[in-house]
């Protein structure tokens, strides 16, 4: 049941910086940019990513100072991540599709959760430049700009479009494994879509554009929003191995439903059998 609560002051609060954010976005993508990168040459940051996230904070610290922070740009900072305790804690993505803001491809959203107790209670999502405002309370339904919106009701992973991403490629230790996925969803799928947005790609999930999307190698800022807002859709959010999500360290199916999550699951560990055998042989 959705209740009425502290969380509708969290949300209202949340919503006014997340679209204040919006406008951050929409002043720097066609702006000059001071990008660096963070340790691995294609991993970028903008003054604009740090920009966002120290005014998110500072903000949600005036109305909420016993809140708890997961913030990416603060973790590249001090870093280390933070141990995710049941204190209230807004776990936050400045800017995810970094890369995307730089090149000025079009999808890019600022992320923002509210876990309490160790729950996603609050998830929004916003990509201002395509206009698109993704919510979601627990037990109050998915929104964009308003709107419920609902997964695909698809039940056959042969006839879904796929999203993934495929840059963990860049690193040769996975390479084999990721192009032995890719390939099998190119076979397996209508299709495969590849955004750089991990947010923004479980939005489309949520709102039935795509029926599933993979991907490893990110963390809990790129996934705890778009985890709510899948579940309120009508959605789920497992482990690449079938099991229940570490949001902390998260390998990623998320799906139209149960049926194609388990679809998924069984055609990735197929894909990653086929490279140990070649291995072996
Ligand atoms: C990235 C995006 C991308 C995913 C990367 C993330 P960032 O986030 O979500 O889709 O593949 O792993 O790091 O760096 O743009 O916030
Ligand atoms: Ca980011």
């Amino acid at each position: 049941m959705c209740e009425l609560n502290n969380f509708d002051e969290y949300y209202r609060i949340a919503e006014e910086l997340v679209l204040y954010a919006g406008k951050i976005i929409e002043d720097g993508i066609n702006s000059r940019k001071n990008i660096k990168s963070k340790g691995i040459d294609w991993d970028l940051v903008t003054e604009y990513d740090r920009k966002i996230e120290d005014k998110l904070i500072k903000q949600l610290l005036i109305q909420f100072p016993s809140h708890k922070f997961i913030g990416e740009e603060t973790v590249a900072k001090e870093g280390c991540l933070p141990q995710l305790t049941n204190d209230p804690t807004w776990i936050i993505d400045p800017i995810d599709g970094t890369t995307n803001f730089v090149h000025r491809f079009p999808h890019t959203c600022i992320s923002l959760a509210l876990l309490v107790n160790k729950k996603v209670e609050i998830g929004i999502i916003y990509n201002p430049l395509m206009g698109q405002f993704f919510s979601a309370r627990r037990h109050c339904g998915a929104f964009l700009n308003g709107k419920s919106i609902k997964t695909s009701d698809m039940r056959d992973i042969s006839q879904s479009l796929v999203a993934m991403e495929p840059w963990l490629a860049k690193d040769p230790q996975y390479l084999a494994s990721v192009y032995s996925r890719m390939h099998a969803l190119v076979q397996g799928t209508h299709g495969i879509r590849s955004l750089g947005t991990a947010a923004l790609t479980l939005c489309y999930v949520a709102m039935g554009a795509v029926e599933a999307y993979h991907i490893e190698g990110i963390d809990a800022w790129d996934v705890a929003a778009g985890k709510l807002i899948i579940e309120e859709a009508g959605g789920v959010v497992i482990d690449t191995d079938g099991g229940e999500l570490d949001l902390m360290t998260p390998k990623v199916i998320a799906a139209c439903n149960q049926q194609i999550a388990q679809q998924l699951v069984d055609l990735i560990k197929k894909a990653d059998c086929e490279i140990l055998h070649k291995n072996l042989n």
